[in-house]
């Protein structure tokens, strides 16, 4: 990780070796934690390639999106309910409803999306579209994969030009939501200052102040929180270790069980790390949680047709043998 060349500078915060950051650092991968990380941060906590929360930070007003009247499945931080409402509301008005298609998840379960992909494409790809855990904004209850309503899958094709990601795009952040992950300079998928590929389907609740402030300065989430509001804590273990050469079935941290975090404010029991009241979350309760293949898109060219029709072909043949094909719910 070149911090050293990120100019930072150390900065007492209590007892903690806290060190405040400068420039944006390079895409390196690390562990260390972040800072500001309480509960009540929840607007300035930044998540990246080196930034964590705990593997037992669980926020502790999770709603069920079913319970506050808001469409889709999961939990979601309460912090970011009311905002959620007015903007599904004024999405719907303006003739582009949106759906949310993955909301909150927890420790265990984005540990299983991002094995899941390793396994399926390789460390070096996962790590382009797919958070370790603890890296992942899901799990700080404020990161949504939206998808149009009624729509499904949000992943293929760019959602961006779609009705609801258009409008999402447009005038999400006057209600607290920024696009975490836009394109890189000159419309690449891949963005060397947010460090993923491009997902227009994925938006942090920043609440609506630090949105607009976003918004303004043109920068990404990440840009900007580093710049104005992130410290690191280099006081916790590394305990989100990623191998470079997973086996199918291995885990991609090298830790065997990460500890829980060293911070004094986000104490919860790491048992928590399923979801809360252990009752499944409702997007995840089919089954194994995978994030599916990178979507098709324009530079990566279509699916080749001879093997989407080898896929259907096989669907078929396993329909008519009365098979089911178990599918997966694609994730990011
Ligand atoms: N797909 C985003 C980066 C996540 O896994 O949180
Ligand atoms: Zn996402």
């Amino acid at each position: 990780m070149g911090l050293g060349s990120a100019g930072l500078a150390l900065t007492p915060i209590g007892s903690q070796p806290v060190q405040a950051v400068g420039a944006l650092p390079s895409c390196d991968l690390g562990d260390v934690y972040t800072v500001p990380r309480g509960y009540d941060d929840w607007s300035v906590t930044l998540v990246d390639r080196l930034l964590r929360v705990g593997a037992d930070y669980v926020p502790p007003d999770l709603v069920k999106l079913s319970d506050v009247g808001l469409p889709g499945g999961g939990y979601i931080r309460e912090v970011a309910v009311e905002d959620t409402k007015a903007m599904a509301k004024a999405a719907r008005a303006a003739g582009a409803p949106i759906g949310i298609w993955s909301p909150y998840r927890s420790y265990k379960e984005q540990t299983q999306i991002f094995n899941g992909y390793v396994a399926q494409n390789g460390f070096d790809s996962a790590i382009t579209y797919s958070a370790r855990p603890g890296h992942s904004e899901h799990q700080l209850g404020l990161g949504v994969d939206f998808m149009s309503a009624g729509g499904g899958n949000p992943l293929p094709g760019d959602w961006a030009k779609t009705p609801a990601g258009g409008w999402m795009a447009k005038n999400s952040w006057r209600y607290g939501w920024v696009l975490s992950y836009p394109r890189g300079e000159g419309g690449t998928r891949w963005n060397d200052r947010t460090c993923f590929r491009y997902e227009p389907w994925h938006y942090r609740y920043l609440g609506r102040d630090v949105a607009a402030e976003v918004h303004a300065s043109g920068l990404s989430i990440r840009e900007y929180l580093w710049k104005h509001h992130t410290t690191i804590d280099r006081s916790g273990k590394p305990v989100v270790v990623a191998t470079r050469t997973p086996s199918a079935s291995s885990t991609p941290t090298r830790s065997a069980s990460p500890s829980s975090s060293s911070s004094t404010s986000i104490g919860p029991s790491p048992s928590a790390a399923a979801s809360p009241g252990g009752t499944p979350n409702p997007s995840t309760a089919a089954g194994p949680v995978v994030d599916g293949p990178p979507p098709v898109d324009t530079e990566q060219g279509p699916l080749p047709l001879v093997l989407l029709g080898g896929a259907v072909g096989l669907a078929g043949l396993l329909a008519l043998l009365g098979l089911t094909v178990r599918r997966r719910r694609a994730v990011r």
